[in-house]
């Protein structure tokens, strides 16, 4: 087994990009679904369709939109992700995470990841926000996993402080003066596609998991493997199954990110100046 992952094509990658202009990013975003939004308010916008940049994957869910946009919020230069790859389109782990590599190579410091997630924990509510406060990767899958390159990073990461304090820190001060309520929890990622079963619920929550998705593991995982700080916020698109008497859906997930989407612009513009 290979992570396929060799410098020459990060940088060939990072070289498109680069050829198209726009800013030097400081800080990655990576968008979950229906929260793409964020990506209407940057400014010196260059955007560019993952098709066109050698090496990347194409995604290819409904609701998700597949461009990497250059610009600034708030004056800070940041490369966004709108869109994502996801293991159940049938990607391995290292390609899920070859953005981030990218985005390291462009000359990122420090990356925001935001998800829509079931909600565990039942005193979350949908249409909450959930700063991420660590995870466990449940896909059986590891993006690091064939030779390690040591130029990218060490064999073994540390992964004690996945979801780096100080910006935690900095998300809870933030919501604090904005009035937001920010809950904090651990948050489960799954292969998908299929969504949980209620007796999977049951285990997730035995094993200290307050939210569930499909993705976020193996970018965060490459992220620290790269040196990048990790600020995580999950929007809790919907209960997860078996605490309400009702079936999931996407529609009920993409309902609820455009119920949240102003109090998560909020949130985020204002975390970014000091990522
Ligand atoms: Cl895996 N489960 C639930 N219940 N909601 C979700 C999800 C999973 N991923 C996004 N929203």
């Amino acid at each position: 087994m290979s992570n396929n992952l060799n410098q020459g094509i990060i940088e060939e990658a990072a070289a498109f990009i680069r050829s198209k202009g726009g800013v030097q990013p400081e800080v990655g975003l990576i968008l979950g679904s229906g929260l793409g939004v964020l990506a209407d308010l940057l400014e010196d916008t260059v955007s560019i369709p993952y098709s066109d940049i050698p090496h990347f994957p194409v995604s290819t869910v409904e609701g998700h939109e597949g461009e990497l946009l250059l610009g600034k919020i708030q004056d800070r230069p940041v490369v966004l992700m709108k869109g994502r790859f996801h293991m159940y389109e049938g990607y391995g782990p290292e390609l899920t995470a070859f953005p981030v590599r990218v985005m390291k190579q462009l000359g990122v410091k420090s990356l925001l990841v935001t998800n829509a997630a079931g909600g565990i924990n039942t005193s979350f509510e949908p249409g909450d926000l959930m700063l991420i406060t660590d995870h466990l990767n449940m896909t059986g899958r590891n993006p690091l996993i064939g030779p390690n390159d040591p130029a990218l990073g060490v064999r073994f990461p540390d992964m004690s402080e996945a979801y780096s304090r100080r910006l935690r820190k900095l998300a809870l001060e933030t919501a604090e003066s904005q009035g937001i309520t920010l809950q904090q929890g651990v948050y489960a990622g799954l292969l998908g596609p299929t969504y949980e079963t209620p007796a999977e619920i049951v285990m997730l929550r035995t094993l200290g998991a307050d939210a569930v998705g499909m993705s976020t593991v193996s970018e965060v995982i490459v992220a620290r493997h790269s040196g990048l700080e990790v600020l995580g916020i999950s929007c809790i698109s919907n209960m997860a199954a078996g605490i309400l008497d009702q079936p999931l859906s996407h529609d009920e997930v993409m309902e609820t990110a455009e119920k949240v989407r102003e109090k998560f612009l909020g949130l985020v513009m204002a975390v970014i100046p000091s990522m």
